[in-house]
């Protein structure tokens, strides 16, 4: 099972992170160099993805034009000899092959990865949240992939989280199989005290098979009156085999205020050019209490 096509919803509102996302994708916010959508999609890339879908909405145009060319300013900079601008404007376009359709209605997340029917075909293929950027030694993505091989199964990116966390996820039934890997039974979206299956929760990142299509066709809404992804999971784990995959390496969520603060600083700490001046400045502040 080769997965070479990826799906991104990035069709939300961007709520939290008000009032920059009302003209601004929260997918294409600065984050530590480059936006946060390029951080996902370099994973994918790394993983041996080649073709992305991004499924966008009104008002997120400036998504398609970020994995475009721009030969105005392509021209500009190389006539000022700014080989370094240049390469990182240039850069986007060639990461992979970009498709994009628009959701047209906010039904949820099940539903925008319902939009990806035509796109994916009969091939297995990856979703990846717009918001969870990962940090790990082996591309979370292609940790799932490698389980979705070995398995002949669809699988999911999990991690424990705490208890009073749980309710903003997704809880997994899970039975051991290997070190790190389980089976996937059961889940339940945004669940309430009392209703979680165990601590591991999805984590943005998946490998599915194309017959969640139909079974999206044919769901009722969920949880906050949407079209889950979750559900359709929940269907689709009960017809073919799923694996939850506890990755290796670090989530963070940049789609609310702490969690995207939270990747700034440590991707910027981790960087050779700004991270001594942060250290620095960190170690000034701390001195001065
Ligand atoms: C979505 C999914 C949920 C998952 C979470 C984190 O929720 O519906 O199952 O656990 O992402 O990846 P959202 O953050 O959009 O509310």
């Amino acid at each position: 099972m080769k997965v070479k096509k990826a799906v991104i919803p990035a069709a939300g509102w961007g709520t939290r992170m008000l009032p920059a996302t009302k003209s601004v994708p929260k997918e294409l916010l600065y984050l530590a160099g480059k936006p946060v959508l390029q951080y996902i999609i370099e994973e994918a890339v790394a993983s041996g993805i080649e073709d992305i879908l991004i499924i966008t909405n009104r008002g997120k145009s400036a998504i398609d034009d970020y994995f475009d060319y721009y030969p105005e300013l392509e021209g500009k900079l190389a006539a000022s000899g700014k080989a370094e601008e240049l390469a990182a404007v240039r850069n986007p376009a060639d990461l992979a092959n970009f498709y994009f359709i628009r959701q047209k209605e906010a039904k949820g997340l099940g539903h925008a990865v319902g939009k990806a029917k035509g796109f994916v075909g009969n091939e297995p293929f990856a979703v990846l949240l717009g918001d969870d950027i990962m940090q790990a030694e082996k591309p979370v993505l292609r940790q799932l992939i490698d389980a979705a091989e070995k398995y002949k199964a669809s699988a999911l990116g999990v991690q424990q989280v705490a208890d009073d966390a749980l309710s903003r996820y997704s809880s997994v039934k899970v039975e051991p199989l290997e070190p790190r890997i389980f089976k996937a039974t059961d889940m339940v979206e945004k669940p309430k005290k009392g209703e979680a299956f165990s601590n591991y929760a999805i984590l943005g990142r998946y490998v599915l098979t194309p017959d969640i299509f139909d079974i999206i066709d044919h769901l009722e809404p969920g949880y906050g009156g949407e079209i889950q992804l979750t559900d359709a999971l929940q269907k689709l784990c009960r017809q073919t085999p799923m694996v939850a995959v506890d990755f290796e390496g670090r989530r963070y969520d940049t789609g609310n205020p702490i969690g995207f603060l939270e990747a700034t600083l440590e991707f910027s700490a981790q960087d050779a050019e700004t991270g001594p001046w942060l250290q620095a400045y960190m170690q000034q502040k701390a001195n001065q209490k």
